[in-house]
């Protein structure tokens, strides 16, 4: 630990873990940096378990033997941009697992060598040997892979020693190159050479031996200061051997006469694949297409990016139709300027042409252009300004994929428009375009991208593009989200960035199959209407890019700045429909209860009963004990008929007698005295009765009644306000069954001065107790005599 950290004032240590056996010491990758220290030497404390040690950009000017023995597991070491002058490569004996070694950009002038066994990649560009620093060792690095070398010298001897090898990189970083033996080149055995060249150098013997050599050749730095072999040799020059398919020269600059003769010998070599970026040309433009022979040749692609004029006066046609005539799969010339570009009036067969960041205009589309073959067409950055003259030139193709991103472009509703049916992708963003677009969209596109254009709505009017996938429409100036009506098969939706402050929701509606929908960005107003929308986030989970942090209110202001996902707007408070169904449901609710009970449990005859019995228990109450004191015997006389009978033994009397057996009941059949006449019994039984209770019944109005009719009428006993007389209904008595002579029951069966015996076997319990309420009164004072007496004629009737 101490001494990690003493290194830490230095250097920076990156630990880092390999795999799975990361737990055993020895697999873990420690990584010493000590890049840009300004070191003189190499650092003494070295953590020995280092692997990888960085001491580029440092002030090293020499090694010595024992710098790196304290490091026995380093494999990688890059000792790039110092000043070292000598190399040993004996240093390294004790680093035998050492894979990687760089020592460019240095100032080596000699090396002496060593055999290292296991490297790979040996980087010695870009230094000052004389003559290449191969040898012998060099050879029998069997796992070599990439190998950088420089040298003032180049010679077929040098490669020879390592012509056995199977390299993939051999890189020639040169700092200065005074001569160059022909075909030294070719005895190397790699796949890709990258030459740098150093400037002003005849690159083209290089050049010729270099497409014989790999089949990925590099050539960076060509200038045309370089001697250059005449036109007329040149022409002629035909390359045997070549095995370069693809060639990629960097940082061109050349006259164009040069260029072209480079195109002209490159087009009857190997290559099928030409890349040629941060060209500058000038000069005057004495060759073109007409002298260029675009006979036998394997080239397929070719590619211009970056590139400068030095010219002031182009002659268009010329240089463009060199490019246009060449008739390959692949043509690509971007960032270069170009105002214009010219085809042959004859049908060509360019499949792919990418003619981005140029400032090409309408005028392109002026002269009928044939490509009938023609798959992608990317016109990315340009002046262009007319959509519809882009699809008239386009019907003409089998175009599948058209990029017309960062142009001018717009679209006026009286002009036709006409899509080759093939085109599925457009491009059309960072445009011009209003809503009159979407008249002028090809029928099968499956992919189109309307980003940051000024369109305001999608126009109802739009035809139905059936096969659209992926819509973007970020950056403009929709109010709304579109529905789907014109867009069945949506399924990808971006609309970010725009207007929106509350969805409608026909989005939700009509847009069934879209999985994934953009619309963040967006000052969106956090009221009722935007719940629908934060629940389309809820039941389609992972629907929404961006959700939640770009889904933020911008209105009201009290809710600005919050997240769709926090704002609370309950169901309630924003449907106005549910809000006035819930108000009226707990308004009728109580309604429907009364209702329900009134229908199913009888209500009023619940509450009649009660007010009856709360009318007897005030009168009770108010019945003082004088009252009681007229010889009052018995708690209630029943008067009932023969067939009643039943009734009154089983329901009756159990029920008045059953909580206090103190209540005392007279029954006529049981306590009249049969000496005397029945009107003599009931006047004698009444008066010592504290109530009388009679059983009406058709039955009792026919053979009984009549007694108490003519007792009523002799005695006043009964009139309007007695409380003396308790009516029990037992059965309805129709009013036309009561005999004419009857005006007591008459006029009580009018005033519904009765109790009715409920049918229902729920309400009999209030029943009784209301009726024993109207019988209960202390009657103790009596009783002892009352109670004799019945005990005596009970016992008489057993
Ligand atoms: C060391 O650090 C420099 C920047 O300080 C970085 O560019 C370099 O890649 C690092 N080296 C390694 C081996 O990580
Ligand atoms: C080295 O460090 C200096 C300043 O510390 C910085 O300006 C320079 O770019 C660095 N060079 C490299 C190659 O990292
Ligand atoms: C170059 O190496 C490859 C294997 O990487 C081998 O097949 C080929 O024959 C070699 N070419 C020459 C010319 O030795
Ligand atoms: C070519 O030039 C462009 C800009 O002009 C630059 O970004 C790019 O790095 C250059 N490429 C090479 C390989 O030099
Ligand atoms: C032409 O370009 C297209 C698209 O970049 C690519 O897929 C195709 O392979 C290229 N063809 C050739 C022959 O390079
Ligand atoms: C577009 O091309 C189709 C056939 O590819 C043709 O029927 C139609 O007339 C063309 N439209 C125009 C305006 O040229
Ligand atoms: C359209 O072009 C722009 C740039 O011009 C690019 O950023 C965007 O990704 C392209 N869209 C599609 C769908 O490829
Ligand atoms: C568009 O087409 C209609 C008929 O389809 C034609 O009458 C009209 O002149 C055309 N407009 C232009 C600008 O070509």
């Amino acid at each position: 630990m101490r001494l990690i950290r003493s290194i830490n004032i230095f250097c920076s240590l990156v630990i880092s873990v390999n795999g799975w056996s990361s737990k055993l010491p020895e697999e873990r990758e420690l990584t010493t940096n000590c890049s840009n220290m300004s070191l003189r030497n190499v650092p003494a404390d070295l953590t020995p378990t280092t692997t990888t040690l960085d001491l580029s950009y440092n002030l090293l000017f020499q090694l010595h033997s024992s710098d790196f023995h304290s490091v026995s597991k380093l494999k990688v070491l890059i000792l790039c941009h110092n000043r070292i002058q000598q190399l040993n490569i004996k240093t390294f004996e004790f680093n035998k697992e050492l894979r990687y070694l760089d020592v460019s950009h240095n100032r080596l002038k000699t090396v002496t060598w060593y055999s290292l066994a296991n490297l790979r990649h040996l980087d010695l560009s870009f230094n000052v040997f004389d003559t290449m620093p191969i040898c012998e060792e060099i050879g029998s690095m069997s796992h070599l892979e990439f190998l950088g070398l420089s040298g003032a010298k180049i010679q077929k001897s040098d490669f020879q020693k390592i012509a056995h090898l199977h390299l993939s990189t051999v890189f020639l970083g040169l700092r200065i190159l005074s001569h160059y033996e022909e075909g030294s080149l070719p005895i190397l055995n790699t796949t890709k050479l990258h030459i740098v060249l150093p400037i002003n150098i005849n690159f083209w013997v290089l050049l010729r031996d270099g497409l014989k050599t790999s089949e990925i050749l590099e050539m960076t730095n060509i200038d045309s200061k370089s001697q250059f072999v005449s036109y007329e040799t040149q022409q002629n020059l035909i390359l045997e051997n070549a095995r370069t398919s693809i060639l990629l020269l960097n940082k061109v600059d050349l006259l164009w006469d040069d260029l072209l003769l480079i195109f002209q010998f490159v087009w009857h070599t190997s290559v099928e694949y030409f890349l040629i970026q941060n060209v500058t040309f000038g000069g005057k433009v004495y060759l073109d297409h007409s002298t260029f022979d675009y006979s036998n040749t394997v080239m397929r692609t070719i590619n211009l990016e970056h590139v400068h004029f030095r010219i002031f006066y182009i002659p268009q046609d010329k240089i463009y139709l060199l490019f246009t005539k060449m008739n390959i799969e692949n043509l690509t010339i971007s960032d270069a300027q170009m105002p214009h570009m010219l085809f042959p009036n004859y049908p060509m067969s360019f499949r792919y042409l990418n003619f981005a960041n140029n400032i090409l205009t309408d005028e392109l589309f002026k002269n009928t252009i044939q490509l009938p073959h023609l798959k992608t067409l990317i016109l990315k950055d340009n002046k262009l300004e007319t959509l519809s003259l882009v699809s008239c030139f386009a019907n003409r193709t089998s175009l599948k994929h058209l990029d017309l991103s960062q142009n001018l472009l717009q679209h006026k509703n009286d002009n036709n428009c006409s899509w080759p049916e093939t085109l599925i992708t457009m491009n059309l963003s960072s445009n011009k375009f209003a809503d009159s677009v979407f008249k002028c969209l090809p029928r099968n596109i499956q992919i189109l991208d309307l980003n940051n254009n000024q369109i305001q709505t999608v126009p109802k009017e739009t035809t139905h593009l059936k096969s659209l996938q992926e819509l973007n429409i970020a950056s403009n100036f929709l109010a709304d989200l579109p529905g789907c009506s014109h867009f069945s098969r949506l399924s990808v939706l971006n609309i970010e960035m725009n207007l929106i402050l509350s969805p409608s929701l026909d989005f939700s509606q009509s847009c069934q199959e879209v999985k994934t929908l953009n619309a963040g960005k967006n000052p969106f107003r956090c009221t009722c209407e935007l719940r629908h929308f934060i629940q389309l986030e809820k039941y389609s989970q992972g629907m929404m890019v961006g959700w939640s942090d770009s889904y933020i209110c911008e209105y009201p202001l009290n809710l600005k700045g919050m997240r769709l996902k926090d704002i609370h707007l309950s169901e309630l408070s924003c449907n106005t429909a549910l809000l006035i169904v819930t108000i009226v449901v707990i308004m009728l609710v109580p309604g429907v209860a009364v209702a329900f009970c009134c229908l199913h449990f009888d209500l009023p005859w619940y509450l009649r009963m009660l007010g009856q019995w709360a009318r007897t228990q005030h009168r009770v109450r108010k019945t003082t004990q004088a009252q009681l004191k007229r010889n009052v015997e018995f708690h209630a006389f029943i008067s009932y008929s023969e067939h009643d009978s039943s009734w009154v033994k089983n329901e009756l009397l159990p029920n008045l007698e059953k909580e206090d057996d103190s209540v005392l009941i007279c029954l006529h059949e049981r306590n009249f005295d049969h000496g005397k006449s029945i009107s003599e019994n009931i006047i004698r039984f009444i008066e010592k009765s504290y109530k009388s209770i009679f059983v009406l019944s058709p039955n009792f109005v026919q053979s009984e009644w009549c007694h108490y009719e003519l007792y009523f009428s002799h005695h006043n006993l009964f009139h309007e306000n007695s409380n003396h007389i308790i009516l029990i209904l037992l059965e309805p008595i129709p009013l036309y069954c009561i005999p004419p002579g009857y005006h007591r029951l008459k006029a009580l069966m009018e005033r519904k001065s009765y109790m009715e015996w409920p049918k229902e076997r729920h309400k009999c319990g209030l029943f009784w107790a209301n009726l024993r309420a109207a019988i209960n009164v202390n009657i103790s004072d009596t009783r002892e005599t009352c109670e004799l007496q019945t005990f005596t004629e009970l016992t008489e009737e057993d």
